[in-house]
């Protein structure tokens, strides 16, 4: 076996990779669990916790006993209690905030405030605080050796484990009742190297190579520094070397640049079998391939992943809406106007998202004059119903971030579902293609408006069979979602109403896209046919990879690679039917 020099601070043990986890069992084997976790404790450093939920100081009852409020942490979380970046901090807390309650369970196994005015007393007065689908412990990891530990622990006691990085996970991914959870979002280096070559590879690339803790917004801050761009994601603190690339990762300039999992040249892993492994396109390259795309920890814990970068592109963003929509006529005919245009606007290297009424597109392969032309026809549209247009010409990618993005990302601490599909881009290139997705749209506005990320790969010359995502990615132009939402006090019932609300409604898209597929990061928790939807044609090899490198199953992820929904593993999430 090989082995790898030790690379990050602060990590006395040294990597091994052989006989490991034998070796670790052997230590961590003797006496009882307790005895095991506090064995496992000094293994790790001292950095194994018991987890509870960020928002316990608020509550007079925690787990059905009297605990003392305290009123001074429990204020500093109300007044952030939407802020992203607050939310990374703690290790019981997600940013989708179903996630952290156990939802079969509801209106009890939830520990959360009301999230439209976190003051609200209703929410934790007289109510139990419980720790829902939060894991019970967790390791803020900072070696790989704490991982081949955690994996020891694992087969000696039977406890399950979890990764969380960042928390954005829209399925749930990153918790898990009863588990022992790996808590990577510390590992948050970023260093560049501009001829970066792959181990044991010859080319050599301009490079960031990031651990999974870095916040995309400080990756935007540092390459701008170094005059470079790098393709990341709509919101400031998704773990862009984490959860993101791992499912396939969309950006606004994925139409020209690819997707994150395009771009990724080389990931370190501590894989299922507790072997530190270094894979790219000359290595374990089966291993590659399933972390560019597979989805979530199902090949292991990610140290560190290197991603291609693009010099300081300008770039020309469109900002154009109109508000008052209450006329849904008026809505639909914005639709397909959209519609109309999107397959020229996708030649034109047009990546945005669509919020309704509105959208923010940008483009790095037009001139201002050419963008204002291009666009011409929806300010037209938006100016006549009231609204606003503005193109402008920006210097970089960090200057439209910071000026667009932190006022426009998806809010976070709400409990929503999502339903989405990959709309083909043959469909919008014929007029009855566009009638049928315009057609669509309409029939669900008075139910909800779609949000359509444009952000497929369609320019991006994708070599075929290198990532693990579904194929269909690189055949469309849209990633279209619909989104439903619940309170905390909500029930189980109510809850699983909204799940297959959005499922029947995001049906009639799957229903005009045969053959297309899904974003696994941000699709139907309960998707039909999810192994097609996610994977197509690349869930065959993926599925042996797995099999190969997790023969016994220690990373489940829901929907790959498991052991089903019955799995007591998501006895908090809803029964519901999928295939
Ligand atoms: C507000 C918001 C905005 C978003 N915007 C975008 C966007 O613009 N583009 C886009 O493509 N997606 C976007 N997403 C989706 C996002 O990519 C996924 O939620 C992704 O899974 C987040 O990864 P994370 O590591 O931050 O989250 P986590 O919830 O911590 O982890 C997600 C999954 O990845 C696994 N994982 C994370 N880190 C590691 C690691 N180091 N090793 C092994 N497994 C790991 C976890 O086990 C889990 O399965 C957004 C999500 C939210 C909530
Ligand atoms: C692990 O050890 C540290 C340092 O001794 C201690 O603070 C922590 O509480 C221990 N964790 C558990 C779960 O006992
Ligand atoms: C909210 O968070 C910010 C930084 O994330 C911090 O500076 C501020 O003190 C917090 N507010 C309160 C009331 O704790
Ligand atoms: C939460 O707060 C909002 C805003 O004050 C209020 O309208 C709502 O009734 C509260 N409760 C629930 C369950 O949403
Ligand atoms: C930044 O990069 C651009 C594009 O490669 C180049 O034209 C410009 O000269 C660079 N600026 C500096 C200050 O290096
Ligand atoms: C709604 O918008 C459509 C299209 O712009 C317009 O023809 C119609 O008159 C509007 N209806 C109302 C009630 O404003
Ligand atoms: C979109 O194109 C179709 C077919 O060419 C046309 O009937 C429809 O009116 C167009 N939509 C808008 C809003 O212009
Ligand atoms: C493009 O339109 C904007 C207004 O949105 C205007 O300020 C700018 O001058 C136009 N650019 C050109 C080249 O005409
Ligand atoms: C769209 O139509 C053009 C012209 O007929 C054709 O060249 C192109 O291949 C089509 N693209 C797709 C994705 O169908
Ligand atoms: C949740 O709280 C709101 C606001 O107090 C209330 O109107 C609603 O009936 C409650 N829902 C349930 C299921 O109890």
């Amino acid at each position: 076996m090989v082995r790898l020099p030790w690379v990050l601070l602060g990590c006395t043990l040294p990597v091994v990779n052989s006989n490991v986890i034998s070796a670790l069992g052997a230590v961590l084997s003797h006496g009882e669990v307790r005895g095991q976790l506090a064995r496992l404790n000094a293994t790790v450093g001292g950095r194994l916790y018991t987890a509870i939920p960020w928002e316990l100081p608020c509550f007079s009852e925690y787990n059905g006993e009297s605990v003392t409020p305290d009123e001074d942490a429990c204020a500093a979380i109300q007044a952030n209690y939407t802020s992203p970046f607050e939310r990374t901090q703690h290790f019981g807390t997600y940013m989708i905030s179903q996630w952290s309650t156990c939802q079969a369970k509801r209106p009890a196994g939830e520990c959360l405030l009301n999230v439209s005015n976190p003051e609200d007393p209703a929410a934790f007065t007289g109510v139990d605080c419980e720790l829902g689908d939060i894991p019970s412990y967790y390791i803020d990891v900072q070696c790989p050796t704490d991982v081949q530990a955690a994996i020891a622990f694992s087969k000696l006691t039977g406890i399950r484990l979890s990764v969380k990085n960042k928390g954005h996970d829209y399925k749930g991914r990153s918790g898990g009742k009863g588990t022992l959870a790996l808590w990577v979002a510390n590992l948050n280096s970023i260093s560049h190297d501009e001829l970066f070559v792959p181990e044991g590879c010859t080319t050599s690339y301009d490079a960031l190579t990031i651990g999974p803790g870095a916040n995309t917004e400080d990756i935007f801050e540092y390459v701008d520094s170094i005059n470079r761009t790098f393709i990341g994601g709509y919101h400031q603190t998704i773990g862009a070397g984490g959860g993101y690339f791992l499912g396939g990762g969309h950006s606004v300039l994925s139409p020209v640049y690819g997707l994150a999992a395009d771009r990724v040249v080389q990931v370190k892993v501590v894989t299922p079998e507790g072997l530190y492994l270094v894979a790219n396109e000359c290595q374990n390259s089966d291993l590659f391939f399933s972390l560019r795309g597979g989805g979530g920890s199902a090949f292991g814990v990610v140290f560190e992943s290197t991603h291609r970068l693009e010099p300081q592109v300008t770039l020309q963003v469109a900002s154009i809406g109109f508000t008052g929509h209450s006329n849904t006529s008026n809505l639909a005919q914005w639709y397909s106007l959209l519609v109309n245009e999107t397959y020229k606007w996708g030649t034109e290297g047009w990546g945005g998202h669509i919020t309704g009424p509105a959208l923010i597109y940008v483009t790095p392969l037009l001139s201002n004059a050419e963008a204002n032309a291009s666009m011409q026809a929806t300010a037209d549209f938006a100016l006549a119903q009231g609204g606003t247009a503005v193109v402008e010409e920006m210097p970089s990618y960090l200057a439209f971030f910071s000026k667009y993005v932190p006022t426009a990302e998806v809010a976070v601490g709400t409990e929503i579902t999502l339903g989405t599909r990959l709309i083909s881009s043959e469909l919008f290139n014929t007029t009855d293609g566009r009638a049928v997705i315009a057609k669509t749209i309409e029939n669900v506005l008075s139910f909800t408006s779609p949000y359509v990320v444009v952000g497929t790969p369609f320019l991006y010359d994708y070599t075929p069979g290198s990532t693990s995502v579904t194929p269909a990615w690189y055949d469309s132009l849209w990633h279209l979602g619909l989104h439903g939402s619940w309170a905390w006090n909500s029930t189980a019932e109510y809850i699983a109403d909204q799940y297959t609300a959005i499922s029947q409604h995001i049906q009639t898209f799957r229903d005009i896209t045969p053959g297309s597929g899904a974003y696994f990061n941000e699709g139907d928790v309960y998707e039909p046919d999810h192994t097609d939807a996610y994977w197509g044609s690349n869930y065959a090899k993926l599925l042996s990879v797995k099999q190969k490198y997790d023969p016994d199953g220690v990373f489940d992820c829901w929907q790959f690679g498991w052991k089903g929904a019955s799995d007591p593993l998501y006895e908090c999430f809803i029964p519901l039917p999928q295939s």
